[in-house]
C-alpha cells in the first residue's frame, strides 16, 4: 500500500450545509467518502437513508464507503448498488450468514468489507478473509461520532494484518472512530490501509489542511 486513503466520515457534516461540505471533501486530498447509516436498532442512534444518500450522491467525486450499521443488511445491498456505493460494508455481529452476505455485495458490482465491534476478535475472520475486500476495525462502539479512540485497536490491526499476511489475502484494513493527528502515524504503523475521520475533520477550522494533514502523517 503506497499512500493511505483518508476518508472523511459524513457523518460530522452540517447537515444543513451538506452541498458545501462535500465540495470541502471532493476538492481535498481525501480518497473516499465514508457513509455512516444506522437505522436505531443495531446501534442507538439513527443517522440518514437513501434519499439523503441519494442527493449526497450527485455532488460526490469520489467513492462512496458505506458503512452499514443496520440489522439484517442483506434487505438493502441492491439498493446500495443502485445508489452508487463503490465499498459496503456491513457489521459481523449482524450477518447469521456472512459469507452468502460478502458474495452478494459483491454480485451487485460493490466492493465486500466487513466492520468489527470492539468486542469482537479479528480471529473470527479466519475462515472468509480471503472474500473480504476491507476489515472495518472500530475504535469506538459505534453509532456516535466523536468519541475518543480505544487503545486496544492497536493490537487489533497488528493481529488482523498477520492474519491477511498468513492468508495471502488482498483485505485492505480501515480505522473507524476517535481517529486524529495523535494515533493517524500509529495506526498506520500497525498496519492501517484506510483512516476514516468524522469529528477530527469537521470540527476543524479548516478542514481542507486538516486531511491534508493526516495524509501526510499517515504517509510518513
Ligand atoms: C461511528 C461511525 C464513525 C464515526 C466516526 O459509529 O461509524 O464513522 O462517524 O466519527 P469520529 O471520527 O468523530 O469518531
Ligand atoms: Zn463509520
Amino acid at each position: 500500500m503506497s499512500s493511505t486513503i483518508i476518508a472523511p466520515s459524513m457523518l460530522a457534516a452540517d447537515f444543513a450545509n451538506l452541498q458545501r461540505d462535500i465540495e470541502m471533501v471532493n476538492a481535498s486530498e481525501a480518497d473516499w467518502f465514508h457513509i455512516d447509516i444506522m437505522d436505531g436498532v443495531f446501534v442507538p442512534n439513527i443517522s440518514f437513508g437513501m434519499p439523503v444518500l441519494e442527493a449526497m450522491a450527485r455532488h460526490t467525486k469520489k467513492p462512496l464507503d458505506v458503512h452499514l450499521m443496520i440489522v439484517d443488511p442483506d434487505r438493502y445491498i441492491q439498493t446500495f448498488a443502485d445508489l452508487g456505493s463503490a465499498i459496503l460494508t456491513v457489521h459481523y455481529e449482524a450477518c447469521t450468514h456472512l459469507h452468502r452476505t460478502l458474495q452478494a455485495i459483491k454480485a451487485a458490482g460493490m466492493k465486500a468489507g466487513v466492520a468489527l465491534n470492539p468486542h469482537t476478535s479479528v480471529a473470527l475472520l479466519e475462515d472468509v478473509i480471503n472474500d473480504i475486500d476491507l476489515v472495518c476495525v472500530m475504535s469506538v462502539n459505534p453509532g456516535f461520532g466523536g468519541q475518543s479512540f480505544i487503545e486496544n485497536t492497536y493490537q487489533k490491526v497488528a493481529q488482523l494484518k498477520a492474519l491477511i499476511h498468513k492468508k495471502q489475502a488482498a483485505t485492505l484494513i480501515e480505522i473507524d472512530g476517535g481517529v486524529t493527528s495523535n494515533n493517524a502515524q500509529q495506526l498506520v504503523k500497525a498496519g492501517a490501509d484506510v483512516l476514516v475521520a468524522g469529528s477530527f475533520v469537521f470540527k476543524s477550522p479548516t478542514p481542507v489542511a486538516t486531511i491534508a494533514g493526516l495524509k501526510q502523517l499517515a504517509g510518513s
